[in-house]
């Protein structure tokens, strides 16, 4: 860093590259402003204590701080968001009233939560077919809500994630409904680093319409348990690499 000192003025200059500001901060500046105005904000901030338990050390003001950034930023995913706006995280939050934002994967819990359901963990390994981890894979998933619709219009319950380094990966979300027609069910498509796309469907065990869908596969049953608040679910892939 170099600094040229004047008496009037100081210039820093950095070699890292500054992000340059969102172009909907300053709108969400005025948003905010509004709803602690008109204290909105503060009658949020009432339902703390009905949020805490499920989202953990976050309160309920954080992830509307959130989801109000989302909706006036026009990012195309909530990824994109939390990507542009990780450089201006302290700023935006302080203009909630608050100084965390919530992580990636409390926003899903926390989602699951207000779209109703039984929550699921779905999780596993992507593996090649040479039996070495996927690292890497792209896992994308979409499946209905809790009434048996899906998102038509935007990105509610649909969404990718990424393996880890050991292949592992993990879906936080919700059980779908069945809808006319088929039986309960997760679509997915599963990519390992360079390799083709797998697109299948995943289902659950015991499921009274399993027999009378023809898409149904066997093979393709999760193995699911109960747990203490929803179900636990794993399912190995194995994909081309
Ligand atoms: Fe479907």
């Amino acid at each position: 860093m170099t600094t040229v000192t004047a008496p009037l003025v100081d210039i820093q200059t950095c070699p890292q590259d500054v992000p340059s500001v969102p172009p909907w901060f300053a709108e969400l500046i005025l948003l905010s402003h509004h709803l602690t105005q008109r204290g909105v904000l503060d009658a949020i901030a009432q339902q703390v204590r009905l949020g805490r338990g499920r989202a953990g050390i976050y309160d309920v003001i954080d992830f509307v701080a959130i989801l109000l950034g989302y909706a006036l930023s026009s990012e195309p995913t909530l990824d994109a968001f939390f990507e542009r706006l990780r450089p201006f995280a302290g700023p935006f939050m302080a203009l909630f009233g608050r100084d965390q934002v919530p992580h990636r994967s409390t926003l899903s819990r926390f989602l699951a939560d207000v779209d109703g359901g039984t929550k699921i963990v779905v999780a596993g390994i992507v593996l090649t077919t040479a039996c070495r981890p996927a690292a890497g894979a792209l896992l994308d998933f979409w499946h209905t809500d809790d009434n048996g619709d899906y998102d038509n219009e935007g990105y509610r319950l649909r969404g990718h994630l990424f393996a880890d380094a050991t292949g592992a990966y993990r879906l936080e979300t919700i059980v779908p409904a069945v809808y006319p027609g088929r039986t309960r069910h997760i679509h997915v498509k599963v990519q390992a680093e360079g390799g083709p796309v797998l697109t299948t469907q995943l289902y659950f065990p015991g499921e009274a319409e399993n027999e009378r869908d023809d898409l149904f596969h066997a093979e393709l049953v999760m193995n699911v348990r109960n747990v203490a608040d929803g179900k636990a679910a794993t399912f190995n892939f194995v994909v081309a690499a």
